[in-house]
């Protein structure tokens, strides 16, 4: 593969947290510099769950916003919001056409909603398929995502493996590249951090907010005195993010001593998360400064997008038979 074309979105469903920093954002970033890197903001799929417009338009933005404090780069990556390129919904129909209800009944996101007894909205159960759509639309190599996205991966090679067997080969078949770290951020119950668990460390709260969710996160009830358990410790699963080796040695040999209170190594937790996000806190603060930027960013985004996607619906309607 020459260059390979690198895809990715984000769901703009609040703040992003540290999660989404790690399991995503961060992980894009790198590979910004490895292809040609399209990452969206992915509204389209936040309407399964935000049905405020003032909401979603801000998280949309603020999303944009944070990847670009964050590194990403708009000379090298595209940065676009998904309904910019509204071609996406027209091959997600099509895909639909081809797609298996079966396919879908298995998806986890569905599942979830009957096992907890929830009514799964249309949306709900095709996202899979919108998804297909994203990656198959930019003819994308390579999605880089999370492990919880896997499947959703596999359903996009499916459809394309099916359209190229109906129609030619007229699409190209991705590869899913699994981050392995995402599986393991805990939010502050110990939990996987999810915004639907409200378990969440957004990036760049207020000083005083941080430090007060990362006091609040669960833990046993050992005494100061007592030796504790770094193995199964959501603090030091989270600090391990942000530490150097030594302090994190430092931080295990701690716990298993006793004298230590949680309280202390959350305090140092707290101390290594600002210390990590400074520079980030800085240049977001810049960009901000410009209110004009981010918009910017994302129209020249979504016009690099949209001139590949009319490209590829081109071929894809031709092939059909629609034209
Ligand atoms: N479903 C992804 C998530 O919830 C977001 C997403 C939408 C996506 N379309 C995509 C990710 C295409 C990769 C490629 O995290």
């Amino acid at each position: 593969m020459a260059t390979p074309r690198i895809l990715s979105g984000i769901k703009p469903t609040g703040k992003p947290h540290i999660g989404n920093y790690f399991g995503m954002m961060r992980p894009a970033i790198e590979w910004q510099d490895r292809g040609e890197a399209f990452y969206f903001i992915a509204d389209y799929h936040a309407l399964t769950t935000v049905r405020d417009p003032k909401s979603l338009r801000e998280f949309s933005r603020g999303v944009a916003l944070d990847f670009l404090a964050c590194g990403l780069d708009p000379a090298k990556a595209v940065l676009f919001r998904q309904s910019d390129v509204p071609q996406v919904t027209e091959l997600s129909w099509i895909l639909s056409c081809v797609t298996p209800m079966p396919m879908l009944e298995n998806c986890h996101a569905y599942k979830d909603h009957l096992a907890n007894e929830k009514i799964p909205s249309h949306g709900l159960f095709a996202y899979p398929v919108l998804m297909a759509a994203d990656i198959l639309l930019y003819d994308s190599n390579v999605v880089p995502v999370g492990r919880d996205q896997k499947q959703h991966v596999e359903v996009t090679r499916d459809l394309a493996h099916k359209i190229n067997a109906l129609y030619g080969k007229i699409l190209t078949v991705p590869e899913a590249s699994i981050l392995p770290e995402t599986e393991t951020i805990p939010g502050l119950d110990g939990r996987k951090m999810s915004k639907s668990y409200e378990n969440t460390i957004e990036l760049f709260p207020e000083e005083k907010a941080l430090r007060k969710k990362i006091m609040s996160i669960t833990t046993d009830s050992a005494a100061v005195e007592e030796p504790k358990e770094p193995a199964t410790s959501s603090i030091v699963a989270l600090y391990k993010l942000f530490a150097s080796e030594a302090d994190l040695r430092r931080m295990e040999d701690d716990f298993r001593a006793g004298g230590i209170g949680y309280g202390e190594f959350k305090k140092r937790l707290f101390e290594a998360v600002w210390a990590y996000f400074a520079p980030m806190r800085a240049r977001r603060e810049e960009l901000a400064r410009d209110p004009g930027e981010v918009d910017r960013v994302l129209k020249e985004g979504a016009q690099r997008a949209e001139a590949v996607a009319i490209i590829t619906m081109q071929r894809i309607r031709h092939a059909i038979g629609l034209r």
